[in-house]
């Protein structure tokens, strides 16, 4: 029996609404195709960002953008990418797949997709092979308003006012691609560098530090008690691999059903991250200043048969949709703390939102997860119990359901829910505590696939996408829902 109370009138702070961010990296096809196609491509496109894209991307009410990366980022030399176009250095994208990077998608270029999208900026600065200096000058490039070396070359390059700019990554990854480096090194260059991340005028930086891989815990030790004063946010990696990460991550397509289950561990495992790195945050900064910054996540498997395995592409099917689902819960959960996060990535990368074929685009499960968990962004968090049935699998258990709970500033109740299960159906029976007499009218939808692995294709791209959910029912405040296995649902309650 799955029993589900929400305690409407308990109310537990606000969902942030930048744990829906996106993370796009000069990786494979994420920026180049699946978003920069130039000014003269035959792709349909606004000033060389293809318009298919961006329209499914508007869509999403994307709040947050990572750019340029990821380990790019650590390589990235922002000058490279500003001035004519014709005129940008061509360089090697060393760290993923030795291919050309003609710069042609830059600071400009990046600003102008964000005000596009309507979204906001999130640059990660170099560390790794990267001076103060350098990073120092990206940030006045940006935001000064006033005569300066930096401010006159951007409005030399076109762009008369600075942007506004809040979110700044002060490094990637600096125990791995970033400069391997010690938490104690990195701790004392984080403090250095983001002396001279500057705010200008208006324009005040929310700094981010670079944090920890999975359960890295010295890491977060050795930021926190060294350079907390100094940052305003500290970031997490974790990603969802059902195979050995170093050998055979697994394929994204033909998951059996252990696979299914150790995936769903794995993503679940993201609670026990988020708590055990907010206990040592809360040591230091027992006031919860600084955000966990989840700026990586999502699924990882082995790249599509065939294709370059410096590109990262992967198929994406209700799998990825149910494990998009279970971290927006677990988000949610720890609101308190995470306070971003930034799934990887946007296009054709890892746990995409869209695929791109040419001119052909198709939306994933994930996407669609993204856009019907929309309604939670800014939503106020509503205290839930959940008691649900376990899902069991050669001795091993996994809770059949996960669920959250969310009042808009409309008043509207929006209740998630994934069903785990990859045999069964679940049955669940909501108590809306708080809200009974409130109720005009419940509606749902609800995104599934017939298989584990069902998935969208440039030849079938609707096979899954959210269908009305007409399977419940409502009688004295008492809410009862049969969520198909494999699914994604959602409830808005007016
Ligand atoms: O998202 C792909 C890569 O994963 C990023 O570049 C890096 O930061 C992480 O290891």
């Amino acid at each position: 029996m799955n029993k589900v109370t929400i305690n409407a009138d308990l109310e537990q702070g606000k969902i942030n609404k930048n744990i829906y961010g996106h993370f796009a990296e000069h990786l494979g096809r994420c920026i180049y195709e699946g978003i920069w196609v130039g000014e003269d491509s035959p792709i349909p496109n606004t000033n060389g960002i293809r318009n298919d894209v961006a329209e499914a991307l508007k869509n999403l009410h994307i709040p947050v953008l990572r750019w340029p990366g990821g380990c790019f980022a650590d390589e990235y030399h922002w000058k490279d990418g500003v001035g004519p176009r014709e005129q940008r250095k061509r360089m090697v994208n060393t760290h993923w797949g030795g291919v050309v990077e003609n710069n042609h998608f830059g600071t400009h270029e990046f600003m102008m997709l964000c005000e596009m999208l309507g979204t906001e900026p999130y640059i990660c600065g170099n560390v790794g092979s990267g001076t103060v200096q350098e990073m120092s000058e990206w940030v006045e490039y940006m935001t000064f308003n006033g005569e300066s070396p930096m401010a006159d070359w951007r409005r030399q390059n076109g762009r008369e006012k600075p942007w506004k700019l809040t979110y700044f990554g002060v490094g990637n990854e600096n125990w791995g691609c970033g400069g391997h480096m010690r938490a104690e090194y990195y701790a004392d260059l984080y403090r250095q560098y983001q002396t001279y991340v500057r705010n200008y005028g208006e324009n005040k930086l929310y700094k981010i530090a670079g944090g920890a891989s999975t359960a890295d815990y010295h890491w977060t030790e050795v930021l926190m008690r060294e350079a907390a004063p100094m940052m305003d946010g500290l970031s997490l990696h974790y990603y969802t691999t059902p195979g050995d990460f170093s050998k055979k991550k697994g394929s994204a397509l033909d998951a059996t059903e252990q696979e299914w289950f150790i995936t769903l561990q794995k993503a679940m495992y993201m609670k026990e991250l988020i708590s055990k790195h907010a206990v040592i945050m809360d040591k230091y900064d027992p006031e919860k200043r600084v955000g966990m910054i989840i700026d990586e996540w999502g699924t990882w498997f082995d790249v599509e048969p065939g294709t370059n395995p410096g590109f990262l592409y992967q198929q994406n099917t209700i799998r990825d949709a149910v494990v998009a689902g279970v971290h927006f819960h677990l988000f949610h959960e720890h609101n308190d703390r995470v306070q971003m996060a930034n799934i990887a990535q946007t296009v054709n990368v890892l746990q995409a939102m869209i695929l791109t074929e040419g001119e052909k685009m198709i939306l994933t499960p994930t996407y669609h997860v993204f856009e019907m968990f929309k309604v939670h962004q800014d939503a106020v968090k509503l205290e839930m119990d959940v008691k649900c049935d376990t899902y069991e699998l050669n001795g091993e258990q996994l809770p059949s359901v996960s669920a959250s709970a969310s009042r808009s500033k409309e008043g509207n109740v929006t209740i998630s829910l994934c069903n785990l299960n990859y045999r069964e159906e679940s049955v669940v029976s909501i108590q809306l505590r708080g809200l009974v007499g409130e109720i005009n009218e419940v509606s749902g939808r609800v995104l599934t696939g017939n298989e584990a692995n069902a998935h969208n294709t440039f030849e079938e791209p609707h096979r899954v996408q959210p269908g009305e959910l007409e399977s419940f029912t409502l009688q004295d405040g008492e809410l009862t829902v049969t969520l198909p296995a494999m699914s994604v649902s959602v409830l808005t309650i007016i």
